[in-house]
């Protein structure tokens, strides 16, 4: 089937509180998922006849990015045998169970969809060098990202703890698929040319890198330790086109075995929302709309990035104290975007994977 009109109405968040006003960019990721979840949908076998289709949208945050999209889905299931079209009041479940677990019991979801979630690790994997009983995480040594590891045994431990977790979050969904179901995943991921959310040709400042030298100016001044400064880690990871694919082509692969297949898989450029506004907008030079332009792009960086940096904050500190040092942090960041908002911009690297299980 095809999309023939635009459905997002207010190109905005629909009916969403913080989480989907702040975090417009990921709407612009699900957006340009939507052909392929419509695709997804037609070919699951459904007759509509005595049974109800569920759909699954896993690592949803407020819903707000997703709800105009499960609101077409939901008008493109065959009618009027399904509930959902019949019935005004469709029920909707939240399970606050993480897809590091089986959310759903076996073969029970005809379609699910996750829309940048699945790109957080469960956990830092242990450092080699920690005793076994020490449960401490492996701290990047120069950097908050795993993209800017310098040491050979840190991205080993990322890259490690990476494949295992996708292949236990596929595992998962192969057991919660119906036989015939589908699967669409929107992931951050690693292009062929390194390029990864935030780190793009054409944009002048790369954001974590950015972020790493604002948080080493606050160590090399002496307001943050360097302990603090390596404990400031993104529990995240983007991974190559390969290292998605494998488990779904690997025959002695347990997510295989239990029928899952690739049906496709592309990695696209997804540009950022908040720098084409900008650029739209021509209004270079006036510094009050580069201010409310600086405030919402940082505000979408904050969301996250506050609990990174909380994070790494000695418990020494009163909460108080924490807090002003990260309230100054993104007011700096605000200050260098409003200043040159020509050369901050997160562009995202998004892998659109199709995945079906064998019926
Ligand atoms: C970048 S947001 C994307 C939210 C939304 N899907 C969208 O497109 O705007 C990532 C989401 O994944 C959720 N998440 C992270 N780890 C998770 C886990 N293990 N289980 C379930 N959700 C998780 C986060 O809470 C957050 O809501």
């Amino acid at each position: 089937m095809e999309l023939h009109h635009v459905y997002y109405p207010n190109e905005g968040p629909v009916g969403a509180r913080y989480y989907g006003k702040t975090m417009l960019g990921c709407l612009e990721i699900t957006k340009q998922a939507t052909q392929l979840c419509l695709d997804a949908i037609d070919a699951v076998p459904f007759s509509g006849r005595g049974s109800c289709f569920r759909i699954a949208d896993f690592g949803a945050a407020d819903g707000g990015n997703s709800m105009a999209l499960v609101k077409l889905l939901i008008g493109v299931i065959p009618k009027p045998e399904s509930y959902l079209i019949a019935h005004p009041d469709v029920r909707v479940f939240a399970s606050g169970t993480s897809f590091y677990k089986q959310c759903f019991s076996n073969n029970s979801i005809q379609f699910g969809f996750c829309m940048s979630g699945m790109f957080v690790l469960s956990r830092l994997y242990l450092s080699m060098s920690a005793l076994p009983f020490i449960s401490r995480p492996c701290n990047i040594t120069d950097g908050l990202h795993s993209t800017e590891i310098t040491v050979a045994e840190e991205r080993e431990m990322f890259k490690r703890q990476a494949a295992e977790d996708w292949e236990n979050i596929l595992v998962h969904r192969a057991r919660e698929l119906q036989p015939g179901a589908r699967l669409v995943i929107a992931n951050y991921a690693a292009d062929a040319d390194n390029q990864s959310m935030g780190r793009t040709k054409r944009i002048k400042h790369n954001m974590f890198k950015h972020m790493t030298d604002k948080c080493r100016t606050l160590m090399d001044e002496g307001i943050i330790t360097k302990k603090e400064f390596q404990n400031m880690n993104v529990k995240t990871y983007f991974r190559t086109e390969k290292e998605l694919e494998k488990p779904l082509i690997n025959a002695d692969s347990p997510v295989y075995k239990l029928g899952l297949r690739l049906e496709s898989i592309e990695i696209k450029l997804v540009n950022c929302y908040f720098y084409d506004r900008w650029l739209a907008s021509g209004i270079d030079g006036n510094a009050a709309a580069a201010r409310a332009h600086a405030q919402s792009y940082v505000r979408s960086i904050h969301i996250w990035g506050r609990n990174v940096l909380l994070q790494g904050l000695s418990d020494i500190r009163t909460p108080h104290e924490k807090a002003k040092i990260v309230d100054a942090f993104f007011q700096s960041y605000e200050d260098d975007v409003a200043k040159h908002p020509r050369d901050h911009g997160k562009d995202y690297v998004i892998a659109y994977l199709h995945i079906k299980k064998l019926e």
